[in-house]
């Protein structure tokens, strides 16, 4: 199986992809019911305040589609909700009424009910949710799972705060709740073992073998209880009064000759104990060790709810092993799917916006080499085959792009000139979504120049995107103002529909040269066409305006495909 990546809604693409019984394990981490809207923040270049721009929606409401999963849920045509589930969503209904949290809890069991079709017997399942609604959830998962033969394993609780200093009117809220099922009794569990910490490392493993570099502490060798003298070599030493040697003749022999034995006093042999032969305590229920990742983190990429990859692996050493597939239906910036990757699973990932999308397909090169998810041309076919992960969802042609441009979700707003941006621009760009008063730039990145002083500095591009039919000339006249109010030294107008007349008009703004020599148009057009037929922005975009993720390397050299 090639690792999957899916452009769209997680119900549509679990429900027409996604095989049953064909996943290990699955780790969501859905939006909470939180009842905001969070920003993805970008680096910030030059003397440009700190862009942003909204990455997903976490407001529900009461509509359409949430009567329509209630109507499915408790009519259960296709028998995929259990009876408990069909009762559980009417009583929950009766106390909740039509309100937002009722509609999350639909959207929810939908998903879930779908997650559970695709685990194997064997598989684990893990929700990532917080005090909001983690009890309603609870009760969904008990009745989709444990009516079927799974069962509840665990309520994990994940301290992802410090106790900040501010005062407020309750606790501060520390954690997060993450939920774990199995599908049967038969599922994959490895206990996991706190790493040591740094500090008594340094404090107490403080020796290092030289021929292996292994670290170690000398202890004592001695315990109490009378016991006879031993032969250490060719000594025989008597152990002091009331105390006895650990261990029998033949172990001590064997502990000579490899070394493990340490004589700091003539008659006073010490035993090395080696950190790497340590196994911590075992990890229960509530995870204090994971920091979350703030502002200095090294792994940190600006998205909002980014969890720690020390989380996901944690998660993913437990419930999986080597090649086993991994399901992240709500994946955000791509954190189970990196970790998976560097260990080795395969996986399957699945992301409603675009930017998320983008964001992955950076990740994933930043992390593993530029190839990783590239187009590659069969010579012998004359077709493009994706190098190590299949992309699916995304507009292939142009009633698909125009789909795209033409669909009415609140939720996601402006999705199509953030796919046309992020994909001109191989991810490179970072996308505006201000309401009116920008001109209609839906995009910008930045060019490495130098000033006439050898000064580095940076240059604005612009992208501004059209899916109107009929588009006149004025709309370039308007994009060339917009370029001189913001100083930018480039624009491109990508229109959905075919545009020789703006072309035309383009050709009479010039070229803009940079300090190399290099000259590149003004202004570009570019037809939603040319992009699905392969067209891609090739300007120097040295400045990266997304964090770049920390090129990894697998946990075995050896490529999975
Ligand atoms: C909390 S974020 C996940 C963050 C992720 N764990 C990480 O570390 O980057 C939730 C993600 O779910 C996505 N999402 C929300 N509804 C979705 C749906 N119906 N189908 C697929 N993805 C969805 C959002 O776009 C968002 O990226």
């Amino acid at each position: 199986m090639k690792n999957q990546l899916y452009y769209g809604d997680n119900l549509e693409i679990l429900r027409n992809f996604v095989a049953d019984e064909s996943v290990d394990l699955c780790y969501i981490d859905p939006p909470f019911n939180s009842k905001r809207n969070y920003n993805q923040i970008y680096n910030n270049i030059g003397s440009e305040d700190k862009a942003q721009t909204q990455a997903f929606v976490d407001t529900w409401l009461w509509g359409e589609a949430a009567n329509m999963a209630f109507q499915e849920i408790v009519k259960n045509k296709d028998q995929v909700y259990t009876p408990e589930v069909c009762a559980l969503v009417l009583g929950l209904r009766q106390v909740l009424k039509e309100s937002g949290l009722m509609a999350y809890l639909l959207a929810m069991t939908q998903r879930i009910a779908e997650i559970h079709r695709v685990l194997k017997p064997t598989g684990s399942f893990y929700l990532h949710c917080d005090p909001t609604a983690s009890h309603y959830l609870k009760l969904l998962c008990d009745a989709l799972f444990c009516t079927r033969g799974g069962d509840f394993k665990n309520e994990i609780v994940w301290e992802k705060t410090r106790v900040p200093k501010a005062q407020s009117l309750h606790f501060a809220k520390q954690q997060d709740v993450i939920l774990f099922y199995s599908k049967s009794d038969s599922y994959l569990f490895k206990l996991q073992y706190k790493q040591p910490n740094p500090e008594y490392i340094k404090k107490y493993f403080s020796q290092t073998e030289s021929e292996t570099g292994r670290k170690y502490q000398l202890v004592s060798f001695l315990q109490d209880g009378q016991g006879q003298a031993k032969r250490f070599g060719d000594r025989v030493i008597e152990p002091p009064r009331g105390k006895h040697w650990i261990w029998t003749q033949e172990r001590i022999d064997e502990a000579m000759e490899k070394g493990w034995l340490i004589f700091t006093n003539p008659d006073k042999p010490r035993l090395k104990k080696y950190l790497d032969e340590q196994i911590g305590k075992n990890i229960g229920s509530i995870w204090n060790d994971i920091p979350p990742i703030n502002s200095q983190a090294k792994e940190r990429l600006g998205y909002p709810t980014q969890k720690p990859e020390a989380l996901l692996e944690r998660i993913i050493e437990a419930s999986s092993n080597e090649n086993d597939v991994v399901l992240d239906c709500f994946c955000g910036c791509g954190t189970t799917i990196a970790v998976a990757e560097k260990m080795n699973r395969k996986w399957i990932g699945i992301d409603i916006t675009y930017q998320s999308i983008s964001l992955i397909l950076k990740r994933l090169e930043d992390s593993f080499g530029s190839n990783f998810t590239e187009d590659i041309r069969d010579q012998e076919k004359q077709i493009k085959i994706p190098a190590k992960v299949i992309l699916q969802g995304e507009p292939e042609d142009f009633e698909a792009a125009v789909a795209l441009a033409n669909r009415q979700d609140d939720r996601l707003r402006k999705e199509f000139e953030k796919w046309a941006v992020l994909k001109f621009s191989k991810n490179r760009a970072f996308i505006n979504d201000k309401k009116g008063g920008d001109g209609g730039i839906d995009g910008m990145a930045y060019m490495l120049d130098y000033d006439e002083n050898h000064k580095e500095i940076s240059r604005k591009v612009l992208f501004s995107v059209k899916s109107n039919k009929n588009l006149n000339p004025t709309v370039v006249r308007d994009l060339v103002g917009t370029l001189e109010r913001e100083k930018a030294a480039v624009g491109y107008l990508i229109s959905l529909y075919p545009v020789e007349n703006l072309v035309k008009e383009a050709t009479k703004y010039g070229f803009f040269e940079n300090s190399f020599g290099q000259s590149f148009p003004k202004i570009t057009i570019v037809s939603i066409q040319e992009l699905l037929d392969g067209l891609r922005m090739n300007l120097p975009l040295p400045l990266d305006i997304l964090k770049s993720a920390e090129l990894k390397k697998r946990d075995i050299t050896e490529s999975l495909f």
